[in-house]
């Protein structure tokens, strides 16, 4: 008796253990990432990114919408055929629903293009006060397997290339009505937008905490022109 109750508690710890491995790549909201990287949040506020959901609601981008044939008097902030590409982790664990929005994963956020930050986001934090105390460094493939994106192009693809006919091999319904069939403007060139700090944030100095691939191609060109910025704490 007491011999299976031990099984049965090593069972449960082991499924706790498998099941916590699994959640612990969720969808967190911006909150934490913002209070510690606070010039990278204030200018990522200003992009067309954060304010995603705007262009969901009634009358907001009214030409736009004739041009996509869509009616530009419809509220579609609650439309599962919208809300997906305008808000993180659609779908996905931690991610934005209808019934419960969180204002923190409203809007093309963070975690949009840098990955589900849940298990991360606390080695940057370990991370930050070893290299402050000692000047230890991190290899970056520690935030890559806790689910860190150094790539981005994949995430990107997903919002920007899911349509009916397009170069991308991901592509399934809901699609965006915003192809360049629509206008030539909406054409998704990767290696020029994302060069693009208006629409992604600026880039600002980082002591070096982390090092070693995967790290992202553009990574020492954005460095090296980048601004000192305003640090924070998770608190
Ligand atoms: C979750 C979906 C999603 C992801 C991921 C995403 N975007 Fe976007 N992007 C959007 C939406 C939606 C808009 C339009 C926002 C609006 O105006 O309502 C947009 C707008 C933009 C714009 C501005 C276009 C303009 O008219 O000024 C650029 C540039 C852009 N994205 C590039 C990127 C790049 C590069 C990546 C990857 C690093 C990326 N996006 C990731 C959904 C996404
Ligand atoms: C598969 C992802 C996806 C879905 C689904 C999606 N969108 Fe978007 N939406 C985007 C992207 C990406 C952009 C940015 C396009 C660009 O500027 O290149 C965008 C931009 C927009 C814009 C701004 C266009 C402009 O020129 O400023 C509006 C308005 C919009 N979407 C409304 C909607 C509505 C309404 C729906 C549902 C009927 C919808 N979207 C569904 C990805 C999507
Ligand atoms: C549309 C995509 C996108 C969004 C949204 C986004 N970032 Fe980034 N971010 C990038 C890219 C691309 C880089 C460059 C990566 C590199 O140089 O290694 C970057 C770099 C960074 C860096 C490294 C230092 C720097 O300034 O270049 C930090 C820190 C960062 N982002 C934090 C954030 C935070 C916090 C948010 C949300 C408030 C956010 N990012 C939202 C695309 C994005
Ligand atoms: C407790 C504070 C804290 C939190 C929370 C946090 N970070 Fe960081 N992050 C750091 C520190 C410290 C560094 C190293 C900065 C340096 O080297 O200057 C870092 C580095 C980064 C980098 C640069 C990685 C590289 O290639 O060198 C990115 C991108 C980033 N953070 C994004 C995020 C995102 C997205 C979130 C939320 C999911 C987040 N951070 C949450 C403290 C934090």
């Amino acid at each position: 008796m007491r011999q299976s109750l031990t099984l049965a508690l090593a069972a449960a710890a082991v499924f706790a253990l498998l099941a916590g491995g699994a959640s612990a790549q969720s969808f967190e909201g911006r909150k934490k990432c913002s209070s510690c990287h606070k010039s990278q949040a204030e200018s990522w506020g200003q992009t067309a990114h954060a304010k995603a959901m705007e262009s969901l609601k009634p009358n907001a981008k009214a030409e736009a919408k004739k041009k996509a044939k869509l009616d530009p008097k419809k509220d579609y902030t609650k439309d599962k055929d919208c809300v997906g590409c305008h808000v993180d982790g659609w779908g996905k664990e931690g991610g934005y629903t209808i019934a419960d929005p969180s204002k923190f994963t409203t809007g093309v956020g963070c975690e949009s293009c840098h990955g589900p930050g849940s298990k991360f986001r606390g080695i940057h934090r370990k991370a930050g006060a070893s290299f402050e105390k000692s000047k230890k460094t991190t290899p970056r493939k520690t935030l890559a397997d806790a689910g860190q994106d150094f790539s981005f192009e994949e995430r990107c693809n997903a919002c920007h290339l899911n349509y009916k006919g397009s170069p991308w091999k991901g592509a399934k319904e809901p699609y965006t009505p915003y192809t360049p069939e629509v206008d030539k403007k909406y054409t998704f060139d990767f290696k020029k937008y994302v060069k693009d700090v208006k629409a992604m944030h600026e880039h600002y100095k980082l002591d070096g905490t982390f090092e070693g691939d995967p790290k992202f191609e553009f990574h020492d060109e954005f460095q090296a022109s980048a601004k000192v910025g305003e640090k924070g704490s998770e608190d």
